[in-house]
């Protein structure tokens, strides 16, 4: 196995097929939060169980849930070898707004792009999850169809991650014994650069609520009333820039307590990743970085907490004027978090707080939606050090561990409920527009991910003897 070249070959010699494959996944609109797409949705759970029957699963199921089904497959070749859980996700993001993508959605194109000069595939869910997952059947195939598989694997691959993973949470804890495994490996995430790879050790936690202020009984006329009672939007637009001080830090009482701070030896080592300030601004079309008073920013959207609003809304928003106080005004709001803080916990102090700053002539009302558990995992496990050499082995370079600033709530609950650790091995980059407009996975980057997934397994096992 060792022998790259035979990877490699294989890949080379299949990959118009593993493209064509990739392509006709990402037609499927498997959109999990719109409930018109349920069909969509259900059909992709089928596709996926067919791939990975033919990549040499000895057994696939399709897990009724009480939402979207879990397809579940495995081979197991010896039990007294070590067994790895793929976990991924065949649900996407919605795709909106549909008028700022170059192309259709789900008509997926393949272009070439200043960092994917080899080309990418733009199509809602290429990157984020389905190309990615996508990669480890592909990686399955190759290693029995040339009998290389070298230990025991079992796929778990879920259609609610875009949504909470509530049925997977169901799932997992009535499981424990058919997905009992020595390492989760999950490639959800991304890299640094395609010449500068990296595995992801950390995921924030996520706290997201919706709240809704409430004025007079009835929109109003702005004239006749504007100035003698609360305007709602107004109010709202206040309480929200009052959670962020001048140095912005969150105002929250309670809400950094349990953060785990770095020590400036982790620090000191977070900063040696490479990072340039420019590029990052240029990137963006931004003049300048912005965020928590003294943290860098690959500090400030990774070890820190942080509070954005995503969505906002109320009043008039058609064509031209109207002269209105609403009743009403709504935002979405999300807190990540890190290590120590616990969702539930910050959840209770938002809607606290949230409540207490309301001025008197507005009701406040705080709804929940979903949350979960940041997540690190150590880099001197088995796993991680097997990781490293995989890369190593495919990119020339040992990759630098980095702590995400993203969220997959499902792998705190799978420590807790399977007691295993989790190696994420992403091969997405941050400017591949997941759950953006025009979202894409470079072919290389796909390629490349099959190529290094067999060298986890061999490593693995190998270090695992
Ligand atoms: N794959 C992402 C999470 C991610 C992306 C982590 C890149 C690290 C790097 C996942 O599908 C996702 O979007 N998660 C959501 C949370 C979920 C509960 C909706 C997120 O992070 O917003
Ligand atoms: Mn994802
Ligand atoms: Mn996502």
């Amino acid at each position: 196995m060792t022998s790259m070249n035979s990877a490699k070959s294989y890949i080379e010699h299949h990959q118009e097929r593993f493209l064509d494959e990739l392509i006709e996944l990402l037609k499927i609109p498997s959109i999990s939060a719109d409930s018109k797409y349920k069909d969509d949705v259900i059909k992709t759970a089928d596709v996926i169980k067919t791939s990975l029957e033919k990549a040499g699963c000895d057994i696939v199921e399709i897990c009724e849930t009480p939402g979207y089904p879990i397809v579940y497959g495995e081979k197991i070749i010896d039990p007294n070898l070590p067994t790895i859980l793929v976990y991924g996700h065949y649900d996407v993001q919605p795709p909106d707004p549909l008028d700022l993508w170059d192309s259709p959605p789900f008509e997926p194109v393949i272009k070439k792009t200043d960092l994917h000069p080899n080309g990418a595939i733009f199509a809602r869910g290429s990157c984020d999850d389905k190309g990615q997952m996508y990669m480890h059947v592909k990686a399955l195939e190759y290693m029995t169809s040339t009998n290389q598989l070298p230990c025991n694997v079992k796929f778990m691959i879920e259609g609610e991650e875009e949504v909470g993973s509530e049925s997977l949470g169901w799932f997992v804890e009535r499981n424990q014994d058919k997905l009992a495994n020595d390492v989760i490996l999950i490639s959800d995430t991304g890299m640094i650069a395609n010449d500068i790879p990296s595995i992801t050790t950390g995921l924030r936690g996520l706290s997201y609520v919706e709240v809704e202020v409430t004025g007079p009984n009835r929109d109003l006329h702005s004239g006749l009333y504007g100035g003698a009672v609360a305007n709602p939007i107004n109010v709202l637009a206040k309480m929200i820039a009052s959670l962020h001080d001048e140095n912005n830090h969150i105002t929250i009482p309670g809400f950094y307590d349990e953060v785990e701070e770095l020590t400036s030896e982790e620090r000191a080592k977070m900063a040696e990743a490479p990072f340039s300030k420019d590029a990052y601004t240029q990137a963006l079309d931004i003049e300048d970085v912005y965020g928590e008073a003294g943290y860098t920013t690959n500090e400030r959207n990774s070890i820190r907490p942080t509070l954005d609003v995503n969505g906002i809304w109320g009043g008039y928003i058609g064509e031209g004027a109207k002269t209105v106080i609403a009743s009403k005004a709504f935002a979405k709001i999300s807190m990540r978090l890190v290590p120590n803080q616990d969702w539930e916990r910050i959840t209770e102090l938002f809607q606290k707080h949230f409540t207490n700053i309301a001025p008197k002539g507005v009701t406040v009302e705080v709804k929940p939606h979903h949350g979960g558990q940041a997540y690190v995992t150590p880099i001197d496990s088995i796993g991680y050090q097997a990781a490293s050499k995989a890369y190593e082995k495919t990119f020339g370079k040992v990759p630098i561990p980095q702590r995400s600033g993203g969220s997959i709530p499902i792998v705190a609950l799978f420590e807790k409920e399977l007691k295993s650790k989790t190696i994420l091995m992403g091969f997405g980059l941050d400017s591949d527009a997941i759950h953006s407009p025009n979202e894409h996975f470079g072919i290389w980057n796909y390629l490349k991910g099959i190529e290094t997934i067999p060298q986890f397994y061999h490593y693995f096992t190998e270090m695992s003897k």
